[in-house]
């Protein structure tokens, strides 16, 4: 049987993972699942484990669930190691969103500075997790859903010895699925070239019963006030028309971001001084979420749990733990070594892009060249995840102030170097490095 350890186990999103691990059981028989959390942790991880253990139960399948502190404990002999966590918490997400809104910023977990100093934050801790895997589970496959997952993917090709690691977002599973709502046929029937980079991906066609239909989908994007293609966590306020078609191929959610900046700044403005930043809203979502788990007789994933953005990322790390180990051979967007897959973006560098699923490893399937339109701003946000990581390694000072200003959504070096220096002080207690 196989051993898999979540790093961050007692997340609220743990119910999404066990239930997609109970689902696939007859294919991949995990005899035993390690939740590790840190101390701080300790009484989330107790009320998702034992919520975990009844789902286990209510199934029937003799999966056993360990609750863990000691990490080091876990992961020995692992098969799988999945990491989920966020250091500093929620409070370290709200300081990520709300610093940047006060210098006219877009405040965001994954882009721009909060997107950075999340990244300051989890990388030096996943290195650590790395060298652990190096020396307790030297063969096992690091599925890293933590965010930035791109920055993170390329921190660990970069700075570590692990080389089975593959990054996963539920980006485009949802993609999939909405363009499948869009055309009102079942999501298996679609089919997406995806390539780009974490947060960053573009459909580059998409296909219905093998046939090409990324025209008719880019008429239906088009076509009303909202795109039809979002996450909970991002709003869609629709796309200029003209302005996708000229594309020609998908954007993904997160590109409002930087095809929207205005609009967009404007949107968490409003919400910051209203309901509150998606830090805040989710706050009271997770708090309400382990009310629910407290309870004794709940023994499934509650519905309640698809309010927030991750939604569905278990579809997309039970499907890769099932093909990597049946070697199924399918076809599965994830973040690997670009290995010369996207002609534009450097061999060694995560992307994130379609690849044949084997028992060897995710094998990224070529695309050349991204089109000209967006090449550009692709390259750059790799340029600012590997600036990023290198500050994350190194806790240059000079290093972080260029990741901070080369990134296209703060708008000068002198933002840049006031955002940053609020941003350490605020965060200093996670910036060891620093
Ligand atoms: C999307 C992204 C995830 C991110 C999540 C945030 O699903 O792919 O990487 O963690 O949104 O959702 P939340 O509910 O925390 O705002
Ligand atoms: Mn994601
Ligand atoms: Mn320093």
């Amino acid at each position: 049987g196989l051993k898999v350890v979540t790093i961050g186990g007692g997340s609220s999103y743990t119910p999404e993972l066990v239930e997609g691990f109970i689902k696939r059981y007859e294919d991949v028989p995990i005899r035993e699942l390690w939740l590790v959390d840190i101390p701080e942790g300790k009484e989330k991880l107790e009320i998702v484990g034992s919520l975990a253990k009844r789902m286990v139960e209510k199934a029937g399948i003799p999966m056993k669930i360990h609750l863990t502190l000691d990490r080091r404990e876990a992961l020995k002999d692992a098969d799988f190691v999945t990491t989920q966590l966020r250091v500093g918490l929620l409070n370290a997400r709200v300081l990520d969103e709300r610093i940047p809104l006060k210098y006219g910023v877009i405040g965001q977990e994954t882009n721009g500075p909060g997107g950075l100093f999340k990244g300051l934050r989890t990388i030096p801790v996943i290195l650590d997790i790395c060298k652990d895997i190096e020396e307790l589970c030297p063969n096992a496959w690091l599925i890293n859903f933590t965010n930035p997952a791109g920055m993170v993917t390329e921190a660990v090709l970069r700075y570590s010895r692990i080389e089975k690691v593959v990054g996963l977002c539920n980006v485009p599973v949802g993609m999939k699925m909405s363009i499948a709502q869009l055309l009102g046929v079942e999501s298996q029937r679609v089919h997406i070239d995806f390539a780009g980079l974490n947060h960053m991906v573009f459909g580059l066609n998409v296909y219905l019963d093998g046939v090409k239909v990324t025209d008719r989908v880019i008429d239906l994007l088009t076509s009303g006030d909202s795109s039809g293609v979002t996450m909970k966590n991002i709003i869609d306020m629709g796309w200029e028309k003209e302005f996708i078609r000229a594309l020609g191929i998908l954007p993904c959610p997160y590109h409002r971001y930087y095809y929207q900046t205005s609009k967009m700044l404007q949107h968490e403005l409003e919400e910051a001084n209203t309901v509150g930043t998606r830090a805040e809203v989710v706050k009271k979502v997770e708090a309400e979420l382990f009310e629910l788990y407290k309870d004794p007789e709940l023994a499934i994933k509650p519905p309640q749990l698809e309010q927030r953005g991750g939604a569905y990322y278990s579809d997309a790390a039970c499907n890769l733990i099932q093909s990597i180990y049946n070697d199924r051979k399918d076809i599965q967007p994830v973040n690997v070594r670009n290995n010369g897959a996207i002609a534009s973006i450097p061999a060694e560098s995560a992307v994130e892009v379609n690849c044949i699923i084997t028992k060897d490893g995710p094998k990224p399937i070529a695309v050349g060249d991204l089109p000209v339109p967006v090449r550009g701003l692709v390259q750059q946000i790799k340029s600012f995840e590997r600036v990023a990581a290198e500050a994350a390694v190194t806790g240059s000072y000079q290093t972080a102030l260029l990741a901070m200003t080369i990134n296209p959504l703060v708008p000068s070096d002198t933002v840049a170097k006031q955002i940053l220096d609020e941003m350490l002080q605020a965060h200093r207690a996670y910036l060891p490095q620093f």
